[in-house]
Parts: structure tokens; C-alpha cells; sequence
């Protein structure tokens, strides 16, 4: 799904959010663990502030390991819990669970002192366009679980998913906006594929990514490609065109074809698993 925001789109998601943030104890926020801070909007942190928080770093498996790791730690320092995950397959479940009980822990213990007891901890999921919301749900609340109905006078007519005894879920996410206004932003939200393509120039993004491989990741396009790494992106451009026959009439290279195919290939894992934005790299 993806959304072209405007000021007034901004407004109506953030007092949606602030409306159903009251309703909740927890934030289950999505992130691309690719770019994991370019995938988030800190307006979340000030929107939720008053609430447990849990990141759960999506698409782990088309991210580095050693980065998702370097990452996972980056955030609990800032005093988030945070889980990896491929919302695609319900092999996180048990850490996710475990984590959302660990947030909630005061919440719990303080209903239990009040003698109030299987009350569930309330969520909500919320992500910018793409990373993964609704396929979370559905792997995780989906089909298998029955919609516990409306709340009167508490919930206003909200649907909440119950996951298991101890977890309901508000079945509408919650979509952040992007913060566009930051160019590396654009570009690496680009890069995933979370902006429409027909406005970019992917002869553009193609160069910019071919610039992280050589830097980030060498070898990469060498041995995919056999590529010569130590040349200007553009002429690496032309090393892949040759190396996947992307030619047009008169034998001429192709760049645009080129550049399209490494877009496509990074996006999908055939690259490996790449991730874009480094934590050493915050200031
Ligand atoms: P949203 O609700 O946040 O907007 O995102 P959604 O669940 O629709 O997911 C967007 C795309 O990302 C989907 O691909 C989905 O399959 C994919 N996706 C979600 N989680 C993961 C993950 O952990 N790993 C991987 N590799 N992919 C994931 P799609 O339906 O094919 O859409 P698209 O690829 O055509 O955009």
C-alpha cells in the first residue's frame, strides 16, 4: 500500500492516533529493520509517551544479522523493547509474547494489587505505509482469532482481536507518516520500495545504492554481478548491464534495465541481506 501524504492527511492519522492511544497500554510499533530509524516517525514517541513501548523490527530477514543485533541494542538503550521478526511467519510469536508481558510487567503487577485479575494488556500496532502492519496482524491475530466485539462506553465502538488470554489487539493499525523533509529519509524509503516508483528516478537510486554496496557491502556487486567495485557507480551500472545482457537495439547498454534489475534484486533478498542505515552512523 502506498500513500502520498499531505498536511491534511498528517493531521487526521495523528488525532486518530491520539484518540486510540488513550485506549491502550501498549505500542507495538512496526520498523524496517533495513533502515530502522529512516522507517520510523519519533512524533510516536511524544504521541505515546505515557505508554509501554515495544519495537519490533520487521523484514529481519532481509536485514544483516549483525546490524538487526546492533540495532536491537541501540534501541533498549533508549529504553524500548524490541523483538526481530518476519511478521510472514509465526516463528516470533513466543519472544514477541514474552516481550509484551515483560513492557507491561507494572501494568500487570498494579492490577493485580487492585485485586483486578485476566484483565488483558490493550495494544495497538502502528508503522508508516508498507512495513509490514496488516501482515503482522493477520500472521499473528488473524483468522484464527475471533473479534471480541464492541466495548460499549469503553472502547466506542473499536474492535479488539483477542491474541490469548493475556493480549488484545485493536484491530485497525495505526499509520505513521514518514518524515520526508530529511532527503536520506526519502532515498532510503525509496530504496525498500515504500514510494510509488513512477515518481523516482530509479537510474538515480540505483547509483545511490550502488554507492552503499561499494562502501557497506564490497564483494557484493563483484560477485553477483562481477562487477569492478573500485569504478564510479555508473560505470558498476554499466559492469551489471553487461553481466545480465541488459542491451537495447545497436548493441547499446541498457542503464535504465540495469538499474530497475538491482533495484528489484535488492528489494526481494537476492542481494542478501542487506541493511542501509547504521547505528554508529546516529549522531
Ligand atoms: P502495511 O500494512 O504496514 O502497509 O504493510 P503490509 O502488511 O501490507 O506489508 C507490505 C509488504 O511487505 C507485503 O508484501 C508483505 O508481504 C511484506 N512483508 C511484511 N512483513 C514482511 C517481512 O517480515 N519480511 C518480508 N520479506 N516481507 C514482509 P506484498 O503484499 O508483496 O506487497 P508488495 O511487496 O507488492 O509491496
Amino acid at each position: 500500500m502506498h500513500f502520498q501524504w499531505y498536511p491534511g492527511h498528517m493531521t487526521k492519522a495523528k488525532r486518530q492516533m491520539q484518540e486510540d492511544i488513550k485506549l491502550i497500554d501498549l505500542v507495538i510499533e512496526l520498523a524496517d529493520a533495513r533502515i530502522p530509524v529512516s522507517s520510523r516517525n519519533p512524533d510516536i514517541d511524544e504521541l505515546g509517551k505515557q505508554k509501554a513501548r515495544l519495537i519490533l523490527m520487521n523484514k529481519a530477514d532481509l536485514a544483516s544479522q549483525e546490524q538487526t543485533a546492533a540495532w536491537m541494542s541501540y534501541f533498549r538503550e533508549k529504553g524500548f523493547f524490541v523483538v526481530k521478526l518476519d511478521a510472514r511467519t509465526k516463528t516470533g510469536m513466543k519472544n514477541i509474547q514474552e516481550a509484551i508481558l515483560e513492557a507491561c510487567r507494572e501494568k500487570i503487577e498494579r492490577d493485580r494489587r487492585r485485586g483486578i485479575r485476566n484483565r488483558p494488556v490493550r495494544a495497538m500496532v502502528v508503522g508508516i505505509p508498507n512495513v509490514g502492519k496488516s501482515t503482522f496482524i493477520n500472521t499473528y491475530a488473524g483468522r484464527a482469532c475471533a473479534k471480541t466485539g464492541n466495548k460499549p462506553g469503553v472502547t466506542k465502538g473499536k474492535q479488539w482481536i483477542r491474541l490469548n488470554k493475556n493480549v488484545e489487539l485493536l484491530d485497525t493499525p495505526g499509520i505513521l507518516w514518514p518524515k520526508f523533509e530529511d532527503q536520506r529519509v526519502g532515498l532510503y524509503l525509496a530504496l525498500i520500495g515504500s514510494i510509488k516508483d513512477e515518481i523516482l528516478n530509479i537510474d538515480e537510486l540505483s547509483l545511490e545504492l550502488i554507492r552503499i554496496l561499494q562502501e557497506k557491502y564490497p564483494n557484493v556487486l563483484k560477485e553477483r554481478y562481477q562487477a569492478e567495485e573500485s569504478q564510479a557507480p555508473a560505470e558498476i551500472l554499466g559492469d551489471i548491464a553487461r553481466s545480465r545482457n541488459c542491451v537495447k537495439k545497436g548493441n547499446e547498454l541498457d542503464y535504465s534495465k540495469a538499474a530497475a534489475l538491482l533495484i528489484d534484486e535488492f528489494r526481494s533478498g537476492r542481494l542478501g541481506k542487506i541493511t542501509l542505515e547504521f547505528p554508529e552512523e546516529q549522531s
